[in-house]
């Protein structure tokens, strides 16, 4: 990269555009922000981990998406993952109602919808990476093993026929 960039009409405009970004950024920032922010600290409270734990979890339960995406990528195996899903899902309607509790925590439940559609967009559900079929991820190693073994039972079945 030449210095001489640096003075260009090109480099110029850039900077131009990158601040008006810079401004335009910063006044959505403004206008999402809540109107009544939870402090860090009523949000470290354990009612509110509570909360965000109950709605993070009851998001997935909740959507058939999400919940499928999870009950294939757990390390738990099915029915565990099945019965973690469950165990938070009638607890979410009471909390997510609560006025008080979504004036000190925020609303949770809203938190718990973004953060899943930007979890599932990285390819993540409740911290973990999504699988594409149970316990073998996409670039496993162990997928063309499977795949042979597959097609060494099938082909051994087709030729006893
Ligand atoms: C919290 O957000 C959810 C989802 O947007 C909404 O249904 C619920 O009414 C909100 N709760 C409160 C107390 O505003
Ligand atoms: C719940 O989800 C939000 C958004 O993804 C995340 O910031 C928060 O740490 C999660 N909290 C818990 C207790 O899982
Ligand atoms: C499930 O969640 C995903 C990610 O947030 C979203 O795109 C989809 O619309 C949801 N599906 C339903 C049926 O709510
Ligand atoms: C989204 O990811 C964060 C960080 O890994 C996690 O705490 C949260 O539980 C996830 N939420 C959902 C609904 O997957």
């Amino acid at each position: 990269m030449s210095r001489t960039m640096f003075r260009t009409p090109f480099f110029n405009l850039l900077v131009l555009l990158l601040s008006i970004c810079n401004v335009a950024v910063a006044q959505a920032d403004d206008a999402l922000a809540p109107r009544q922010s939870p402090s860090a600290a009523a949000l470290a409270s354990p009612l509110c981990q509570n909360y965000a734990t109950v709605a993070n979890i009851s998001t997935v339960a909740l959507n058939s998406t999400l919940r499928a995406a999870y009950i294939r990528s757990a390390p738990v195996g099915t029915f565990t993952s099945i019965k973690i899903l469950d165990a938070e899902k009638p607890k979410i309607m009471a909390l997510m109602m609560d006025a008080q509790l979504n004036q000190q925590c925020g609303n949770l439940s809203q938190v718990a919808l973004a953060g899943a559609d930007a979890n599932l967009t990285a390819g993540t559900v409740l911290g973990l990476p999504i699988l594409d079929a149970p316990g073998i991820g996409v670039g496993d190693p162990a997928m063309p093993i499977v795949s042979i073994a597959i097609f060494l039972i099938m082909g051994g079945t087709w030729l006893s026929l």
